[in-house]
């Protein structure tokens, strides 16, 4: 049970038409309504959106990480890597995760346990996913330190976490990630708590691991930059729903949906790197009660009447393969 023949191909993760909802006190919070996405085999995703928009629970879903009593399905599937999620076991799912399927989080911290020195858990974590003796799990261990450019892996090893920097550490988890020698890697907002300096150099190394074993990444993140410098492509997500998606090079040339030109208008562009972002004005609607039609319509300077009445379909936008949910699109006559 739990396997799919629907899985297309190449794509290792493929969420299909996903509507889910948490019940809630009086209702539910209707978080995910009819996502599409898809991850490639070798490539870099960007998932990118405000807070609360749903990138998280998206990305817990898909690894099977959300309790299955905590959220209802209402419709769609999740494929990861050949295994249907919301179906599988927990054993099932237990052995895809940390091993073909691997992931991390923003606060490297938690993810370690600061009673013990960095390098006794990253051997016990290698031996729960590989059968290796525990001389074969530290020269694994220390390979992996070494692909991530660490080159003093015994002296990183010897420390407790909160002897390492914040960067370091997030770079012990990402060596750990790739260490079981994952198809894919989902990563949720990996370099939020870090400063732009040392986020720039997490993510450079990330990169470069991934391209060197041909892993897919899907990199959760709020921050258009990360977005233009390090993903082949993007899903734009606003209040649960993907409103537009595209290579990256084709949505930020031509981003089609007033969400993501506001996205884009917060980034610094020929700014000194510290400027502040410029915030959206207004705020993501209450997903306890969504918006009847275009999520995004409240905070639309071009919204039009026909925009709160329904939700606007997907339509297809100048290049192949990048589309975007906005009735204004529908408007211009571009819709295919
Ligand atoms: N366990 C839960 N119960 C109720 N609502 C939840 C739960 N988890 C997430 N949510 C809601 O789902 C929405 C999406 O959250 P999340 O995926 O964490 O957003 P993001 O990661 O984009 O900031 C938010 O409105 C959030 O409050
Ligand atoms: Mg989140």
């Amino acid at each position: 049970m739990g396997r799919t023949a629907e899985v297309a191909d190449e794509a290792l993760l493929d969420i299909r038409e996903l509507s889910i909802e948490f019940p809630v006190y009086g209702g539910a919070v209707r978080a995910l309504d009819g996502v599409s996405l898809e991850v490639r085999r070798g490539e870099i995703v960007g998932v990118v959106g405000e807070s609360g928009c749903g990138k998280s629970v998206t990305s817990l879903l898909a690894l099977g990480l959300l309790p299955r009593d905590g959220f209802r399905v209402r419709a769609g599937a999740i494929g990861l890597l050949g295994t249907d999620v919301l179906t599988a076991s927990e054993r099932e799912l237990g052995e895809l995760r940390g091993s073909r399927a691997a992931m991390i989080f923003q606060e490297p911290l938690t993810a370690l346990n600061p009673t013990r020195r960095v390098g006794a858990q990253m051997i016990e974590v290698i031996r729960r996913h590989q059968p290796l003796g525990k001389a074969a799990a530290r020269d694994l261990a220390v390979r992996a330190l070494g692909e991530m450019r660490i080159a003093d892996a015994a002296e990183v090893m010897r420390c407790y976490p909160f002897e390492l920097s914040g960067g370091m550490r997030q770079r012990v988890l990402i060596a750990l990630a790739f260490s079981g020698d994952p198809a894919i890697l989902i990563a949720d907002e990996p370099t939020t708590a870090l400063d732009v300096t040392v986020q720039r150099q997490v993510l450079t190394l990330l990169r470069e691991r991934a391209r060197r074993s041909h892993t897919a990444v899907m990199l959760i993140t709020h921050d258009m930059g990360v977005v233009s410098q390090y993903t082949d492509r993007v899903y734009v997500m606003y209040a649960g729903r993907v409103v537009e998606a595209g290579s990256t090079r084709d949505v930020l040339s031509a981003p089609a949906h007033p969400y993501t030109r506001a996205l884009l208008n917060g980034l610094p562009e020929g700014a000194p790197p510290k400027a502040p972002l410029r915030a959206i004005p207004g705020s993501v609607p209450d997903l306890r009660a969504p918006p009847a039609g275009c999520a995004f319509a409240p905070r639309c300077e071009h919204a039009a009447a026909r925009c709160g009445e329904r939700p606007p379909m997907f339509t297809r936008t100048g290049a192949a393969g990048h589309t975007a949910a906005c009735w204004l699109e529908h408007m211009e006559g571009k819709s295919v």
